[in-house]
């Protein structure tokens, strides 16, 4: 079956997504350099949203391309801006990015530990490239909208991010984005 789609930004959605996922920052409190300040949003914001995403899944024949949309809100914990959890695809598979709305960046790192960042603002696409862990960040003051596109097959590995984080942390510090050394990053084999 063919078909076409609009995104509809205003409505912030893609036609027939197939899956709507609501991260709360409840659940990225490891994710943070300073999960004790993640504590302290949420005795006073409350469970907030960092980020959702609207997903088109194909399952069946052949390898699709699955795509969707994300909205990253802007905020930060402590210096360190709003982001993604973040993930290696299971299959060294590539992903395209296609800003739409607001100021960011993703940061990608490779299975050897290189690290790297494309800025991703509206109407920049960023070539994600297979085997590069990727996680975006919201380094503006207003939410950060974004098209993706990766192949059905590629499958989503999370916990090698979950436990050791980026090399680097995407901070704010007197008013500037800084990319600095994460302490709490140890390197090892295979990140
Ligand atoms: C899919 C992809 C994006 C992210 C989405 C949420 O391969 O890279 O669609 O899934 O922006 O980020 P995560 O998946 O890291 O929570
Ligand atoms: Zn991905």
């Amino acid at each position: 079956m063919t078909f076409s789609t609009k995104i509809d930004i205003s409505k912030l959605l893609i036609e027939n997504y197939t899956n709507h996922r609501v991260v709360k920052l409840s659940s990225l409190k490891e994710y943070f350099s300073e999960p004790e300040k993640v504590d302290e949003i949420l005795k006073e914001r409350g469970d907030i949203t960092v980020y959702e995403y609207y997903e088109k899944i194909f399952e069946g024949e052949g390898v699709n391309l699955n795509f969707g949309l994300t909205i990253l809100y802007p905020g930060k914990v402590g210096k360190e801006y709003f982001m993604t959890r973040g993930h290696f695809h299971e299959k060294k598979a590539a992903e395209i990015y296609v800003g739409l709305e607001g100021q960011g960046l993703i940061l990608m790192q490779s299975e050897d530990g290189r690290v790297e960042w494309q800025p991703l603002d509206q109407n920049r696409v960023v070539y994600v490239p297979p085997g590069w862990g990727h996680r975006t960040v919201n380094t503006g003051k207003e939410r950060l909208v974004f098209f993706f596109a990766y192949p059905s097959d590629a499958g989503h590995d999370y916990e090698i991010v979950r436990a050791k984080g980026f090399a680097k942390l995407v901070l704010e510090e007197s008013g500037r984005l800084r990319l600095a050394d994460n302490p709490k990053y140890v390197r090892a084999r295979g990140f």
